[in-house]
């Protein structure tokens, strides 16, 4: 696997593989890789000729306050993880290569970005499509895999891509969870044993939300109810956001349907977690 540090050198890769005939897939991701990442490498390889895994802290997604400094990071142990997935490459540029001084340029998808994770977290989005979008010219790839759990940024990146006509093939590839539940993410390594174990009030909320759909109960508003009580159950939990929403328009559904998706944010101690889940099964 070639370890590259600057989009000059990635585009000249990524020129050289064009020009052979070859396919890329990016996997983006910002390090401290685990077993859902290496499913979505473990996936490239499968679509693609060479699988680039970027690995890259993006300072511009992260709000005031939020966990920039803090964000967990293991290079040598990525770089490992990486290869052994089957990664050709592991694209790893520093801040001021990617955003050099004087940089003034933001890609921003609206509508999609307002509701859920972007309301409490301003600008965000903006951030995350700004990096991508640079990650896509710097890269070319034919295609790009993107974990479903962050399920509002799935739909913000297809939406991008769709309205600035690029050809890539978006992917969504489903959550990878922990033996007990738990949705696989970097942030999990902030949890200590009690909020390890608090934590699993999002799996537990959406197994809950899905029984309560398969024995009838569709009204979204009521529903929403007794799940806020069942996460406050756990006790010492903030929650963010719960909200049962069509899968593409991210509108609030008043009805539960097949496009229904519960969308969770909990805060657990300082660490604020996601999840996200189908209400139907086989949905
Ligand atoms: O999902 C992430 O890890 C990040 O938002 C991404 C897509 C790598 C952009 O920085």
């Amino acid at each position: 696997m070639e370890i590259i540090r600057t989009a000059q050198l990635m585009t000249t890769w990524a020129n050289s593989k064009v020009g052979q005939g070859e396919t890329i897939c990016l996997v983006p991701t910002m390090g401290y890789l685990h077993d859902g990442h290496l499913a979505l490498v473990r996936k490239g390889c499968d679509i693609a000729d060479n699988v680039v895994v970027s690995l890259f802290v993006n300072p511009i997604q992260f709000g005031p306050g939020e966990d920039l400094g803090n964000y967990p990071r293991n290079f040598e142990r990525d770089a490992e993880l990486a290869e052994e997935s089957g990664a050709n490459v592991l694209y790893s540029p520093d801040v001021k290569d990617v955003y050099p001084d004087g940089f003034q340029t933001k890609v921003s998808v609206a509508g999609l970005t307002t509701g859920l994770c972007g309301a409490s977290r301003p600008g965000h989005f903006d951030g995350v499509t700004t990096v991508v979008a640079k990650l896509f010219n710097t890269v070319k790839p034919n295609s790009a895999v993107f974990g479903r759990k962050d399920f509002q940024q799935l739909a913000v990146i297809k939406k991008m891509v769709r309205d600035l006509n690029w050809d890539i093939t978006i992917v969504g590839h489903p959550i990878v969870r922990e033996k007990d539940g738990l949705a696989m993410s970097s942030r999990n390594a902030y949890l200590n044993k009690e909020e390890r174990v608090k934590a699993l009030c999002l799996f537990d909320s959406i197994q809950f939300a899905r029984k309560q759909v398969s024995s009838g109960n569709q009204d979204a508003g009521a529903l929403k109810k007794e799940i806020e009580h069942k996460i406050l159950e756990y006790g010492d939990v903030l929650i963010d956001y719960i909200s049962i929403v069509n899968a593409e328009t991210l509108k609030e559904c008043e009805v539960v349907d097949k496009n229904s998706v519960l969308a969770l944010a909990v805060k657990i101690g300082s660490t604020r977690l996601i999840d996200n889940g189908f209400l139907y099964k086989n949905a």
